[in-house]
């Protein structure tokens, strides 16, 4: 890989080194026609951390395709960002922006969750999933799939769980995710 492609900025927040490390061949059932690599998304994009300059980059407005963000001014954004910042390995907002407009077009988190259980091990969920409206169809969304269950894996997960709508079920089977007969409810309480 080019390692100039992936490049660590103090203010990301978390070190984008460990996005070099992913390799794509590692999960079989997930092909990239044409190939695309995370040092190399398509043409002026990258793949990289959440910076905390990026809400004037469009992160507001890249999440608010996916659901209701509200009226997030900077300031709460930079809060935000510094409480995520502060928990050490814990928060994979990965992005990616292209760059020939300076404008987030995608993104997806990967949470760590610590446990007591099994040996005091990790869990992993994806939240957050979405690519801008012009930028589907680019295999986008399965680069950042790919790279945050290939990241859970590498970090050391013991499993991997996310929330998705019945028609994303196909999307995210060819990752790997199951849904466990008599284990597969979601549950809610909306505050
Ligand atoms: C879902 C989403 C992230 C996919 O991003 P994308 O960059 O367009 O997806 P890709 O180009 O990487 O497509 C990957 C594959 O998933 C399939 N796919 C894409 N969107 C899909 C959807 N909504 N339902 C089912 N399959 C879908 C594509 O057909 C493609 O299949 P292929 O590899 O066999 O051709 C994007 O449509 C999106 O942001 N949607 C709105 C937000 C959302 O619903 N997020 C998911 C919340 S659980």
């Amino acid at each position: 890989m080019d390692s100039k492609e992936i490049v660590h900025d103090g203010d990301d927040l978390y070190k984008a080194d460990i996005l070099r490390k992913i390799d794509l061949s590692k999960l079989s059932k997930v092909s990239f026609d044409p190939p695309i690599e995370p040092c190399k998304p398509g043409d002026s994009l990258i793949l990289r951390p959440l910076n905390r300059r990026d809400f004037s980059k469009g992160f507001p407005q890249i999440l608010s395709q996916l659901t209701a963000v509200g009226d997030v001014s900077q300031e709460q954004f930079i809060e935000a960002f510094d409480r995520m910042s502060k928990c050490i390995d814990t928060y994979f907002v990965t992005v990616i922006e292209d760059t020939s407009c300076g404008k987030i077009v995608g993104s997806a988190t990967l949470l760590l969750e610590q446990k007591f259980i099994h040996n005091c091990a990790m869990r992993g969920r994806v939240e957050d999933v979405v690519v801008s409206d012009e930028y589907r169809g680019r295999q986008l969304g399965k680069l950042l799939l790919a790279a945050l269950t290939l990241l859970a894996k590498q970090v050391g997960c013991y499993k991997l769980s996310l929330d998705c709508k019945d028609n994303m079920i196909p999307f995210y089977e060819t990752f790997g995710f199951v849904k466990e007969d008599g284990n597969g409810n979601f549950m809610t309480i909306r505050f």
